[in-house]
């Protein structure tokens, strides 16, 4: 655990992040590419990783991405992105993305993911960041909830090193 001073979710955190979606974004299925949205939520993440960090920050892992719902033709997306948890030199940033139909109000739950990403030192090597000071309800749901998948993910990663020698 770092011993730097803590920082609140909401010093890093993206609420609302707009995207209008165009007739170039689409798939030929005719709803929204999901890999341009999972470009733009790592994008995003990245922010909210280096933010918190104060330091060069790279994906380490991407999980749990789940497509809730189709994107469609002249939606507006809202990406949210926040840090639930950091430990030594990773964090843990959580995304959700959501449909607006500008038009009525309605919105649609499209998706929803989590990034790891490790901050760097100038010679490239990891470095540690500060503990993260969830405050709300929920960013302590999500705090307490990202140790269980930090074991998982850790658990992956050293089973895929295993399989590949
Ligand atoms: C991510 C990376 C820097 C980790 O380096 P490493 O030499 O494995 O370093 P360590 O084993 O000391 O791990 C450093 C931290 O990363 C975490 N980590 C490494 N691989 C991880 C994975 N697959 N999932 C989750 N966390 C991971 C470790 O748990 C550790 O976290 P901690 O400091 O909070 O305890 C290295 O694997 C790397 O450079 N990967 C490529 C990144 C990249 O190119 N991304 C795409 C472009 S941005």
């Amino acid at each position: 655990m770092s011993e730097k001073p803590g920082k609140p979710v909401a010093a890093s955190a993206i609420d609302k992040h707009v995207y209008k979606v165009f007739p170039n974004d689409m798939n030929s299925h005719n709803t929204v590419f999901g890999g341009m949205i999972m470009a733009k939520c790592d994008r995003l993440a990245l922010v909210v990783a280096e933010r918190h960090s104060a330091h060069v920050c790279v994906t380490a892992a991407v999980d749990s991405i789940h497509f809730r719902a189709p994107a469609k033709g002249n939606d507006t997306l809202l990406f949210n992105l926040s840090l639930n948890r950091s430990w030594g030199s990773s964090m843990e940033i959580g995304a959700r993305v959501e449909a607006e139909n500008s038009y009525t109000g309605e919105t649609r739950h499209i998706l929803s993911a989590f990034f790891t990403f490790v901050a760097l030192d100038e010679n490239g090597r990891p470095v540690d960041v500060p503990p993260v000071i969830p405050e709300t309800r929920d960013q302590v749901r999500r705090f307490e909830s990202a140790e269980i998948r930090r074991e998982g993910r850790l658990r992956t990663r050293d089973e895929i090193s295993r399989a590949n020698g």
